[in-house]
């Protein structure tokens, strides 16, 4: 197996995601808008595999986390009790000469990658001077009603679990959970990054699963490693290449401010180790903050110590987005075949694969029993029917998208009643009777 310089890797799977259906840039017919990113129809797929994946192990497979969909637009006042307004900032430099615009805390990051020979306090594109460091504050603002003054100033979420936090009480009461236990969430979330890039690692417009488990401060280090623990886990388990990640604990200088520890599940991508999930430790800092500003109650009663007490948070916060793009990367390979030819795979765990069966007619002239048959496999896989082309070429059309199996229903399927199952790894082939397919690609799976 040939593996791809790292210099191409994304702008293969950038042109790959765009060819296939995965991914556009956004509003591209009028020349795109930087940051914000579409799904097309294997992408959109593909994340909801993600997304029903996370939900099914964080909610469905446990009995005390449960779910909530809020809304994206919330009271103002919520992110001044989370410190949004005051500190939701990233510090911003310009160039003099060539007026780029830069995150100043990650100036060596994009001069690594440019390679440049800039001073170090040059700039990473030209070599030009740097203004002095300004805070921007990443929150997109709206308003809220006909009247555009600052009574109407709302925000779009830069988080998801705000609202876990202020429905925390309520939620609590209806669903009669005792602590331990947490609440998840999936949903947009919005940063007006200063520089989005790497495709849709950082992106203005994206995704969160997040998750808050409510604790007592007596045994909240035990749910801390099991949480950290389990998230690693979680990203083996739907096919990332354990080599390929990594915990690692945040230093001092680098924790969100609620945070009181954090570990970050990190993938090393084409452009170096980065964060995919975080999980931290955020203490009783956000039931504090929001029992101040709303003036409510938030504590918590429990029942056998007859004691009042603000659970601490441990938060597992992962971006659908960014596990996206893990999977990509991890799961693109180009091979080189014995008769000289070259494939594009991408190796995708069939829970997550966009396709999981492909389905052939050797000719047109089959057609008939393979769309029935096609019709049949669609109750229990997502299935893929496809006439068009020599059937080396729909194979490959199947390994590029990540497609596990491709079935091919051939003239001697008439008489033997069976068909040929080929393998996208291994491209092996196997004769089985179509009376037993649905239970042999079950196994599979
Ligand atoms: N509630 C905690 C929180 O939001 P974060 O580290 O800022 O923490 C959590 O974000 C996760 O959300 C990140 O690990 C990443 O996967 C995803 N994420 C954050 N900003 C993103 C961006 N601009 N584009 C894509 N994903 C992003």
């Amino acid at each position: 197996m040939t593996t791809t310089s790292t210099e191409t890797l994304m702008e293969k799977l950038t042109s790959l995601c765009k060819r296939r259906g995965f991914i556009f840039p956004s509003s591209e017919i009028y020349g795109g808008i930087n940051g914000f990113w579409d799904y097309g129809p294997l992408g959109a797929e593909m994340k909801r595999n993600i997304k029903e994946h996370w939900w099914r192990s964080m909610t469905q497979d446990r009995d005390d986390v449960v779910g909530i969909d809020s809304s994206i637009v919330m009271h103002p006042r919520v992110w001044e009790a989370s410190g949004h307004v005051e500190s939701f900032a990233d510090p911003m430099v310009d160039c003099k000469s060539c007026k780029s615009r830069f995150r100043a805390d990650k100036l060596d990051e994009y001069r690594a990658e440019k390679g440049a020979k800039a001073p170090p306090t040059g700039c990473p594109s030209c070599g030009g001077e740097l203004t002095d460091a300004r805070k921007f504050n990443l929150m997109f603002k709206t308003f809220v009603g006909p009247v555009e003054d600052s009574a109407s100033v709302a925000f779009l979420r830069p988080e998801t679990c705000q609202s876990i936090f202020t429905n925390f009480k309520q939620v609590q009461t209806v669903s009669r959970k005792k602590v331990p236990f947490g609440i998840a969430q999936m949903g947009k979330s919005f940063r007006n990054e200063v520089t989005p890039r790497n495709f849709i690692f950082r992106s203005r417009e994206f995704e969160q699963m997040e998750m808050e488990f409510f604790c007592s401060p007596k045994d909240d280090q035990r749910w801390f490693e099991h949480w950290v623990q389990q998230r690693f886990d979680w990203y083996v388990g739907i096919g990332v290449r354990k080599e390929k990640l990594r915990l690692r604990a945040q230093t001092a200088d680098e924790l969100a401010h609620y945070a009181k520890a954090a570990f970050d599940v990190e993938y090393e991508f084409p452009f170096g180790w980065q964060e995919l999930e975080g999980i931290a430790h955020r203490g009783s800092y956000d039931l504090e903050q929001h029992a101040k500003f709303s003036g409510k109650d938030l504590s918590y009663f429990d029942e056998e110590t007859k004691e009042h007490f603000l659970p601490v948070v441990i938060e597992p916060s992962a971006g659908v987005d960014r596990t996206f793009l893990t999977l990509l990367v991890d799961a693109y390979a180009e091979e080189q075949l014995q008769e000289g030819e070259e494939r594009v795979v991408l190796r995708l765990h069939p829970k997550i694969a966009p396709v999981q069966v492909g389905v052939f007619p050797l000719s047109k002239k089959l057609a008939e029993p393979v769309l029935e048959l096609a019709k049949s496999l669609r109750k229990e896989f997502r299935t893929f029917y496809d006439e068009a082309g020599a059937i080396g070429r729909r194979y490959r059309r199947q390994d590029e998208v990540g497609t596990p199996f491709c079935v091919t229903y051939d003239f001697e399927s008439q008489n033997d009643n069976a068909v040929t199952v080929r393998e996208r790894d291994s491209m092996k082939q196997e004769r089985i009777p179509i009376a037993t397919l649905a239970e042999y690609l079950r196994g599979k799976f």
